[in-house]
């Protein structure tokens, strides 16, 4: 199959590799000068775990390319996959669809009889109906189907979800678009991955349902860390508890600073709106939110209180990670964002190291000092913080570390220390959630 994909980000790049793995042809098209001749120069603008050789791998073989340029990539393609940006809208959290529709715009007079436009982009309910009408406004005679396929990717695990996703979700109004992308999806479906079909509008809802869901587990899983704190209990031992329910499952429970990232709060909000709209209330959902905001400020407040409590003027805190989960650069909605800004509202200089985040960090946090590693921020410090769960701060030489710091405070977000080890190395240590 020819595929062109629109939007060369995370999900187009990752999507639009796997599929030239797949045996297709692919062409990825980017509006981002920078971006295509990076890729054009064989360099990977994101940060994702194998991603570096499998393009190299595909655009060696002839199957993958990079444009700047849509009219060439378009003619002769059987589908052509919509990988944009649906960030929040700025004031009312509904998502933005300018890029969306855009591109629907952009490609209309130059598609291809018989083509296949798939949004993968997440989008509200209806999207698809209104790409449909954007192309159909511009080219009134032009055979084409709209189908929605929802990408379920993680970052950092992203080639694998890809290759071996769950399931693969597709929403058609007709049967040609089912055809073709059941082929696209094959190389999958022979390997036994479930190819669910639904209608275009299920399938855009359903990856809306699905983020909130994960999102619930996490705000339910922090709440009921903050209630262990006070009776005295431990959530790891309350999670295993429920999570070994198979009606339950043991993942997403695993309390923490709170969710972030480029999808959780921004398809939360936009459930909500699509909520609202219809006139379907989604009280749930609404809670969730609401306890993830207070959550990652008030992460803030239990460092301060660790070093404490109060005003904390000429005090330093080194912040361990900044992304907003490891094996990403991804710092967009980080709750590291709000734990930093909390920390020097308090007076609190703040000294910080990330693997691999501190090149977009440094782009939404302004007055911090990064460091060229962890032991690096912790010199000097009075307090250390462990904000992203990347490996190389599960196994700090806590003996180094003490003697790094001001007051050997251990404030440790991610659970990543037994409290037996770093107690026995004379640390104060708080955890969450124990
Ligand atoms: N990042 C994730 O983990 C993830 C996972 C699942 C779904 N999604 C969804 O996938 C979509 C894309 O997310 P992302 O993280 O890849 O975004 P991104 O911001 O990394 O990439 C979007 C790309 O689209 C390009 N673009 C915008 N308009 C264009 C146009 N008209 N023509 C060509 N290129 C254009 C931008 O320059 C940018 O490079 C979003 O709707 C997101 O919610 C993201």
């Amino acid at each position: 199959m020819r595929i062109v994909m629109i939007g060369t980000g995370y999900v187009g790049l990752v999507s639009g590799a796997c599929f030239a793995d797949f045996g297709h042809e692919v062409v990825c098209v980017d509006k981002d000068q920078s971006k295509i001749d990076a890729l054009l120069n064989g360099e990977i603008p994101i940060f994702e775990p194998g991603l570096d050789e499998l393009v190299a791998k595909n655009v060696a073989a002839g199957r993958l390319s990079f444009t700047l340029d849509l009219a060439e990539a378009l003619p002769g393609t059987d589908a052509v996959f919509i990988a944009v940006g649906t960030p929040s809208r700025r004031g009312d959290g509904h998502a933005d669809l300018s890029y969306v529709y855009a591109a629907a715009k952009e490609m209309a007079p130059l598609l291809p009889d018989g083509v296949v436009v798939v949004d993968k982009s997440t989008v509200p309910v209806g999207t698809g109906d209104e790409v449909e009408r954007i192309i159909r406004e511009t080219a009134p005679e032009l055979q084409f189907s709209v189908a929605s396929n929802p990408e379920f990717l993680r970052e950092g695990a992203a080639i694998d979800d890809f290759k071996r996703p769950d399931r693969v979700v597709i929403g058609v109004n007709d049967e040609h678009a089912e055809k073709v992308l059941a082929e696209i999806y094959r190389p999958l479906t022979r390997n036994e991955s479930p190819l669910v079909c639904m209608s275009r509008r299920g399938a855009e809802l359903t990856k809306y349902a699905a983020n909130a869901f994960l999102a619930t587990k996490i705000g339910f899983i922090n709440e009921i860390a903050d209630l262990c704190e006070k009776v005295g209990a431990d959530v790891r031992d309350v999670a295993k508890g429920i999570g070994l329910d198979s009606r339950i499952g043991n993942r997403f429970l695993m309390p923490g600073p709170g969710y972030g990232g480029s999808c959780f709060p921004k398809d939360t909000l936009a459930l909500l709106k699509t909520g609202q709209d219809y006139e379907a209330p989604l009280r749930i959902v609404e809670s969730v939110v609401a306890s993830n905001d207070q959550r990652k400020r008030s992460m803030g407040r239990k460092v301060i209180q660790a070093l404490g409590g109060g005003e904390q003027h000429g005090k330093t805190v080194a912040v361990l990670g900044l992304t907003f989960k490891a094996n990403t650069d991804d710092m967009r909605d980080s709750p590291a964002i709000s734990i930093v800004q909390a920390l020097q509202d308090a007076g609190i200089t703040v000294k910080a190291y990330d693997p691999e985040g501190m090149d977009q960090a440094a782009k939404v946090l302004s007055g911090v000092n990064y460091c060229g590693d962890a032991y690096e921020a912790l010199d000097g410090a009075d307090a250390a913080v462990i904000v992203t769960e990347w490996d190389t701060f599960r196994a700090l030489d806590l003996d180094r570390v003490k003697g790094l710091l001001n007051t050997p405070v251990l404030v440790d977000l991610r659970n990543l220390y037994s409290r037996h080890d770093v107690e026995e190395h004379g640390f104060t240590y708080v955890a969450v959630g124990r």
